[in-house]
């Protein structure tokens, strides 16, 4: 009997271990979605170049017409010569404005010994947003070997939210509990906080909550504390709401359950390791039983 005992404790203590093992394990099962590209007025030039380029093989749909290596189509013009070109193409228009205005309205100057057939890059299908459209032009610089020359302006990033389309009811909160006077969003609004685009990718969502709840939680760099009113009087449903579209600016998904999601990672993992513990339980039954089968056999054979 104690043998079995002892059996069961040993047994145990691996199923313990191997469980503690796993735990430690699976945390590296969760997944960070990729996060989604938002231009800023202080985006790095390189990294715009980098984005214009994915634009103009992707989303731009520009490839259809134009090359931007060797093989290629040549309905238009070779993009790697564009930025070099651009600055006699247009006498009295700058080689940025006029880049500009090539992918605005292409209309406007029509390179010579080429049809008038270039869609504008502003209106669909490609319906970039004027950010989007420098990175575009940046891109084009950096193809002909050049520096990247474009700034990018509040109002280039605010056409970027408008061209999204039906405005976010967290970003319409905005309004409502005034968070607007004091901070910016996509290049509306005041400039007393931190602009507050990309503040998702500094902050995960569910501490931006607390920190809205609670503005002594933490203090941004650079920024007073004791300037943010305390949001505890704002309706719970409004501060999910306004932490999803914040959440949303940066590529990431925030739901107002969150971790006691079963459909989170935090429900998967505890989910996952309910069921190894019960597993290694059960196992340790079918053994003791199986054990003490064999020993009764024994006595009565
Ligand atoms: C349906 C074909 C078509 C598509 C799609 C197209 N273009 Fe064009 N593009 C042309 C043609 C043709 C010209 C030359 C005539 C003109 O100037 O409008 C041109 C001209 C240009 C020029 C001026 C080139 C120079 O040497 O002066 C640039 C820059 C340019 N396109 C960039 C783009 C980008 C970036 C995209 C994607 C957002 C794009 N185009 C999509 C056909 C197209
Ligand atoms: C009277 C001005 C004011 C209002 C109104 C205001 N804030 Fe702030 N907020 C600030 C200031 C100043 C800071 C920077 C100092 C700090 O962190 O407390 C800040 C910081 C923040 C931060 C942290 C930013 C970071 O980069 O760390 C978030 C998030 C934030 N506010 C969200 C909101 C939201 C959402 C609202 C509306 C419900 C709001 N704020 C209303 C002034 C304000």
């Amino acid at each position: 009997m104690s043998r079995t005992l002892a059996k069961i404790l040993v047994f145990t203590l691996v199923v313990i271990g191997a469980f503690a093992y796993l735990g430690q394990l699976v945390p590296q099962f969760v997944e960070h979605p990729p996060q989604k590209v938002v231009i800023t007025t202080t985006t790095d030039k390189a990294d715009l170049a980098e984005f214009g380029k994915k634009l103009v093989r992707g989303k731009g749909g520009c490839l259809v017409c134009h090359k931007d290596q060797e093989t290629g189509n040549e309905r238009g013009p070779d993009l790697r010569k564009a930025a070099a070109q651009a600055p006699s193409r247009k006498p009295g228009t700058a080689a940025e404005d006029y880049l500009i205005e090539s992918l605005k309205e292409p209309g406007a100057f029509v390179v010579d010994g080429y049809p008038n057939m270039m869609p504008a890059a502003v209106k669909p299908p490609a319906k970039m947003s004027m950010a989007e459209v420098k990175a575009v032009v940046a891109y084009l610089q950096v193809l002909a070997g050049g520096e990247p020359s474009v700034t990018i302006l509040p109002e280039d990033v605010a056409t970027a939210a408008a061209a999204t389309g039906p405005v976010h009811r967290g970003r319409a909160l905005m309004d409502t509990h005034a968070c607007i006077a004091c901070h910016s969003v996509a290049g509306e609004g005041g400039a007393i906080g931190p602009e507050l685009t990309t503040v998702a990718t500094r902050h995960e969502p569910a501490t931006l909550l607390s920190k809205i709840r609670q503005p002594s939680t933490w203090t941004a760099e650079g920024f007073p504390a004791g300037v943010m009113p305390v949001g505890d009087a704002i309706p719970e449903g409004d501060l999910h709401e306004i932490v999803a579209y914040l959440a949303s600016l940066a590529g990431k998904s925030y739901s107002a359950t969150g971790a006691t999601s079963p459909w989170s990672h935090e429900g998967l993992r505890l989910g996952l390791v309910i069921l190894i513990f019960n597993l290694g339980m059960l196992l340790v039954l079918v053994l003791a039983r199986r054990g003490e089968r064999a020993r009764g056999g024994a006595s009565h054979g």
